[in-house]
């Protein structure tokens, strides 16, 4: 019997990493109007990767002024202190490496603590199996498309494999589990389809939204192009 998928309703979760830093409130109203559901934030510590942006101050900042999930995405190492800090900020959903913590499963049970969905994120390089006894678990994986640390690059081919093959297991977990399964990097109009037909129904996009003339425009584009890639992986 062919078992159904699991799939979600589709997610733009636009990564502020592109955004004008100096004009932010403006730029994450902006989004959010144009059809983000998401926002994406992006946090690096110039340790775990080489690039250094922002911290709960900047996602406490942004809180009172949409009302939709922040989508925190840690690349931080350690990752366990700053789970708190940000939950009190106002964050809905935490991400993390899971080379980035000692403890994986104590910190996805912190995140929860704190009231916060958690997320494991693989790297290009990092095997499927860290899945493997917190799968169901979790409330998100985030499959890299692009390593860690910068907006603007180019999407590796092989995270559409990855996809396929985490929404099989995501699919084969008991039913009534919901479990986001998500992508970033070099997200565009043009690969997007491929990308939401590989599995994916969550999709961060930067540069392409915010480097566009028109958010809203881009942001149909890409949910058209999800759309015409249909429900099933
Ligand atoms: C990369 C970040 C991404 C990045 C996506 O380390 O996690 O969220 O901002 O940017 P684009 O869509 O430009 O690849
Ligand atoms: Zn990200």
């Amino acid at each position: 019997m062919e078992r159904r998928s699991t799939k979600q309703t589709p997610i733009i979760a636009a990564s502020i990493l592109s955004a004008d830093f100096a004009e932010l409130k403006r730029e994450v109203t902006s989004v959010v109007d144009a059809g983000a559901e998401w926002i994406h934030f992006d946090v690096m510590d110039n340790h775990y990767v080489p690039n250094l942006t922002v911290g709960p101050l900047v996602c406490a900042a942004i809180r009172p002024h949409v009302p939709n999930p922040i989508d925190v995405h840690l690349m931080v190492k350690p990752v366990d202190r700053l789970v708190g800090d940000f939950a009190e900020a106002g964050a809905n959903i935490i991400s993390f490496h899971p080379e980035a913590s000692d403890h994986v499963d104590r910190t996805i049970e912190l995140i929860h603590t704190h009231g916060c969905q958690a997320g494991l994120v693989l790297n290009p390089a990092t095997p499927i199996c860290v899945l493997d006894h917190v799968l169901d678990k979790l409330d998100l994986v985030l499959v890299m498309s692009v390593n860690p640390g910068f907006a603007a690059q180019k999407f590796i081919p092989e995270a559409l494999r990855k996809l396929s093959t985490i929404r099989a297991r995501i699919d084969a977990l008991a039913p009534g589990r919901s479990i986001r399964l998500e992508i970033d990097g070099g997200v565009k109009p043009d690969n997007i389809g491929a990308i939401a037909r590989a599995g994916a129904d969550t999709f961060v996009s930067g540069s392409a939204i915010f480097g566009a003339p028109n958010y809203r425009a881009v942001i149909s584009e890409m949910l058209e192009a999800v759309g015409e890639a249909g429900p099933k992986p």
